[in-house]
């Protein structure tokens, strides 16, 4: 596969670099700035992408990449901060400016390559405090805006550009265009990046793996697709386990079990250990103590498995690309394995080695395999569950009256938006129950019930999340079902607080 490899000099857009690269179907990979030569070879890149970054050329603690990396040969684009590297590296000069933050006129003064089709001008997207005062010999400005006269240079000869605004932003026109001019026709990268081709190359790759894998399947997509792969590759070394805490969406359980074991035909063994979950969660009313509880439950319940039917070598994990950046793991060159021990909180004895085969990919590209891999669609499209399940939906003390009021509306609240066709429109959508009571009229009886809170959020990444403007008659429909069908439900309520300052769970 042709490669693109992009050196992190710390931009908040770092990521979307590799991420609107890839959507042309080329490959694009994140690398520390530091990266040796060594290391680089070995990713045989077609070409090299500077990202922006926070940095001044002439701090003394700048980060600067290895001098050896511009004479490779190859092409390479600096963008922002890494257009003022290459000037500084060339012999020019950059220099402390106005901060310039926003959108700008770009002009384009010689449309050949890297801003072929790009018309005459474009708004371009700034954010530095430096820009390049002169430029160094050989180079020449393709493009300048008001203020930088030097907003976009090239040296043809030795393939190097450097463009002083962010094209990955969507906020510059036609960004991808002059991405994929670098990528296509400065450094001829071939758009072979596609989940056929990953799915192809990551079992060929995962065969080799000897021993056998242990792998934790929650019913969610990313899991489910690292099991899915693994399982093309090894067959029953594979063994997939399933943890039932009791404190899962209504019925999962069995919609889990039944998957694996009739869709997928992969080796697979469910615990169902909702009663040890439940009676350490007796009692319990604070929420750090409640995640706590079910963690450790959880690792006591996974080793006591593969301590029954080890050996195993391996255990597989969904862990995808933006958890490898954001956790710093990415400092080394990303691969489909990576060994460390002692992962997630299990014991050290039993020497696992991690396999994550989904490390160097986005969620919509896992999506994309997903498809591929026959996952029922209604899996693909399943909002996020999170960890702890129910035990983080239900304030208070977990009970299996509160759990069971939870599962079942919070079903009539998936129900509902998916009768709506608005189920794939919004990002969680759950009913939470806690122990406040209200007065409600059933029949001609007065009775004291329980009070439910629907919940449910628009959101891009979970960072930060809005209430969802659902219609009203829809509203009014969940809470009649909700009150109708749940015995000791006299009253719903809808949270309305946006992520910042709520967050989207309640726990
Ligand atoms: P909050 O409640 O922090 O949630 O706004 C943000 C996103 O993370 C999910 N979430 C979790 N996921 N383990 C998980 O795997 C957890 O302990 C956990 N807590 C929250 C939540 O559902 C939302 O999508």
């Amino acid at each position: 596969m042709d490669k693109i490899v992009v050196l992190d000099f710390g931009s908040q857009y770092s990521h979307l670099i590799c991420r609107r690269i890839r959507d042309f179907s080329v490959y694009a990979e994140l690398v520390p700035f530091d990266i040796s030569v060594d290391e680089l070879t070995k990713h045989n890149p077609k070409g090299i992408i500077f990202s922006g970054g926070p940095s001044s050329v002439y701090n003394s603690d700048a980060p600067i990449p290895s001098a050896e990396i511009f004479k490779m040969n190859l092409p390479i684009l600096g963008i922002c901060y890494g257009h003022q590297l290459i000037v500084n590296n060339y012999g020019g000069k950059v220099k402390r400016a106005n901060k310039e933050y926003g959108s700008s006129l770009l002009s384009i003064d010689n449309n050949e390559d890297l801003l072929s089709g790009i018309g005459e001008s474009v708004r371009a997207w700034m954010s530095h405090g430096d820009e390049a005062e002169e430029i160094p010999s050989g180079f020449e400005i393709i493009g300048h805006t008001e203020s930088a006269k030097a907003a976009a240079i090239a040296s043809k000869d030795r393939g190097v550009y450097g463009i002083q605004f962010h094209p990955e932003v969507v906020h510059t026109e036609l960004g991808t265009e002059i991405l994929k001019n670098f990528a296509l026709k400065i450094c001829n990268a071939k758009q072979d990046w596609n989940m056929e081709t990953f799915i192809e190359k990551t079992v060929e790759k995962l065969s080799k793996i000897e021993g056998n894998i242990l792998c934790g399947v929650s019913g969610g997509i990313d899991s489910t697709v690292a099991a899915l792969l693994i399982h093309k590759a090894v067959g029953d070394r594979l063994k997939c386990v399933f943890v039932d805490n009791g404190l899962l969406r209504l019925n999962e359980e069995s919609e889990v079990e039944d998957m694996f074991k009739n869709n997928f035909k992969v080796n697979f063994t469910p615990i169902y250990a909702a009663e040890r979950f439940l009676e350490k969660l007796q009692g319990v009313t604070d929420p750090e103590k409640k995640r706590k509880i079910v963690g450790e439950e959880f690792i006591s319940v996974f080793t006591e498995f593969a301590e029954k039917n080890g050996p195993f070598k391996w255990l597989a994990q969904g862990t995808l690309y933006p958890d490898v950046i954001e956790s710093g793991v990415s400092k080394g060159p990303a691969s489909v394995i990576k060994s460390h021990h002692n992962v997630g909180g299990l014991p050290d004895w039993l020497k696992l080695e991690v396999l994550e085969p989904l490390r160097n990919l986005y969620k919509d590209e896992v999506r994309k395999a997903a498809k591929i891999l026959d996952v029922p669609n209604n899996l693909i499209i399943r909002h996020p569950f999170p960890g702890p399940g129910l035990a983080v939906r239900i304030i208070g003390e977990v009970t299996p009256k509160k759990l069971e009021i939870a599962k079942v509306s919070s079903k009539i609240v998936e129900d509902e938006l998916i009768g709506a066709d608005l189920y794939d429109k919004v990002w969680q959508a759950y009913a939470a129950v806690g122990d406040d009571k209200a007065v409600g009229v059933v029949g001609d009886e007065r009775k004291y019930g329980n009070i439910v809170m629907v919940r449910i959020v628009d959101s891009i990444d979970a960072m930060t999340a809005d209430w969802t403007r659902l219609p009203h008659g829809l509203l009014e429909k969940i809470s009649n079902r909700i009150t109708n069908e749940i015995e000791d439900v006299t009253w719903v309520t809808y949270a309305i607080s946006s992520k910042p300052p709520a967050t989207i769970e309640p726990q």
